[in-house]
């Protein structure tokens, strides 16, 4: 096992270097086989990671969609879609919000320690919420992931 887990940064650009417009609406930059692609590389992994933001926003499910690679993975004694990550500074999450609904998978949330007391209250029963210190040190929570068992 090492220190930290390889970390692979997924983001869809426009050809002319866009992520995003400054529309409230979510914009999709990938097609139906770009986001196939995708599964893949997800189904490859132990944990998928967002922003907070991009669970109030987009409300993502981040599971694994195709039914062969999650039976795939459970052949390889996995479960059958990745854990779920997110980092907050305010802890201000919705606990019906897709991240923490759908799949039965566990889900951790690396909270500012300002925070982590409202952020466990808000999450009771849908997460694991961790005291990630203040401000939230992204180094320890790829050694905390590790040490969970996260290779990548
Ligand atoms: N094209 C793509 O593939 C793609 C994919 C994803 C996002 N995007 C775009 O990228 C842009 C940025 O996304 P976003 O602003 O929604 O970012 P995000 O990464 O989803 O969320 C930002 C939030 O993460 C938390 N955070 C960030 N850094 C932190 C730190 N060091 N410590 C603690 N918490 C931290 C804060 O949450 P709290 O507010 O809860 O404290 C912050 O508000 C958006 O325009 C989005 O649409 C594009």
């Amino acid at each position: 096992m090492s220190e930290r887990p390889y970390v692979l940064l997924s983001c869809a650009a426009s050809i002319d270097g866009y992520i995003d417009d400054n529309t409230d609406e979510r914009l999709l930059l990938s097609n139906d086989e770009d986001f196939d692609r995708v599964d893949e590389v997800r189904a490859s992994c132990d944990a998928i990671m967002v922003g907070a933001n991009t669970i109030r926003r987009d409300n993502p499910r981040l599971l694994v969609r195709a039914q062969q690679r999650r039976e795939d993975r459970v052949n390889r004694g996995l479960p059958e879609t990745p854990i779920k990550v997110t980092f907050t500074s305010r802890g201000d999450l919705d606990p019906q919000a897709q991240f923490f609904a759908a799949g039965d998978i566990e889900k951790i949330v690396f909270c500012a320690s300002s925070a982590v007391d409202k952020c466990r209250d808000r999450l009771s029963g849908v997460a694991t919420v961790v005291d990630a210190g203040n401000p939230v040190d992204l180094t320890a929570v790829l050694a905390e992931l590790a040490a969970r068992g996260s290779d990548d």
